[in-house]
């Protein structure tokens, strides 16, 4: 008799039945294996290997410099920890603006290369056309609308998006045009907690929010910054659940006073 308990994994499917029922999707980013195999565990819905990887694993100011190839590399490592979660992968800025054909390259060979579920795209009515290819090829899209940090150099802060009428008025727009295109599902990036709940009534698919309050059907925030690792990072929407700098460099600290007191290794610790 086998002693290995199916796992039920989480679909697209799964995450439009939990809106449907008003359960709230989990998700986090995460880059790596050992991490994604740790929030894997704790239950999260789903995991974005996010673009954000730009920032928080190779040091950039901004999410523009991450490569296709390195992409890939996040989210193969991250899928071969994952048995639950579904993981959903950023495709990065240059990699699908304004050619829908090589937004299909580019989704087929995050698909193809890494094994993950799905992509995502930032963008509204501008990548209508992409989304639809992509689809095409049987592969979901998740959207991305309000701050949207692969355009950070046209809007020039990383200030809160869609206060005014008009960008609130096109935003609403552009997530009936990607719920009609396909998107299973739209996050919605730093906007007022109102516009964010009107989206979530009116769209069918589900809404998860980073910074958009509590009236979506689901939270994101990137795995570094709520760890704590992230120190210099500390908007209003961020709940932070561990000091893990302050934690690693303690024990890193407590390391390297060990080896120099010459206390580690000791006698039980060599062969
Ligand atoms: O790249 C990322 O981590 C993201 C989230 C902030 C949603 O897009």
């Amino acid at each position: 008799m086998s002693v290995h308990k199916e796992v039920k994994k989480v679909t697209t499917n799964t995450l439009q039945e939990m809106k449907r029922k008003g359960e709230k999707i989990a998700m986090l980013t995460a880059y790596d294996f050992s991490m994604a195999k740790i929030i894997d565990a704790a239950g999260i819905d789903v995991i974005l290997v996010g673009d954000s990887a730009s920032n928080v694993m190779a040091g950039h100011e901004t999410t523009l410099p991450i490569t296709l190839d390195q992409m890939i590399y996040h989210a193969a490592s991250v899928i071969r920890g994952v048995d639950r979660a579904l993981v959903v992968v950023d495709l990065p800025f240059g990699s699908y603006q304004g050619n829908s054909k090589e937004a299909l390259t580019s989704a087929i060979r995050v698909m193809k290369e890494s094994g993950a579920h799905a992509v995502k795209m930032e963008g509204g009515k501008e990548i209508e056309e992409s989304v639809k290819r992509i689809l095409s090829a049987g592969i979901p899209v998740m959207g991305h609308l309000g701050l949207t940090p692969q355009s950070i150099y046209k809007f020039g802060t990383y200030n809160v998006r869609a206060k005014e009428e008009e960008e609130a008025k096109r935003l609403i727009e552009d997530a009936h045009v990607l719920e009609k295109a396909g998107c299973f599902a739209i996050v919605l990036e730093k906007i007022p907690a109102a516009l964010a709940t009107q989206a979530a009534t009116e769209i069918s698919v589900p809404m998860i929010g980073i910074g958009a309050g509590s009236g979506v059907d689901g939270q994101v925030l990137v795995l570094h910054d709520m760890l704590g690792l992230n120190v210099g990072f500390n908007p209003r929407f961020l709940r932070r659940y561990l000091n893990l700098f302050d934690d690693i460099k303690q024990a890193v600290g407590s390391y390297v006073s060990d080896v120099k007191a010459k206390d580690f290794p000791n006698a039980g610790e060599q062969y």
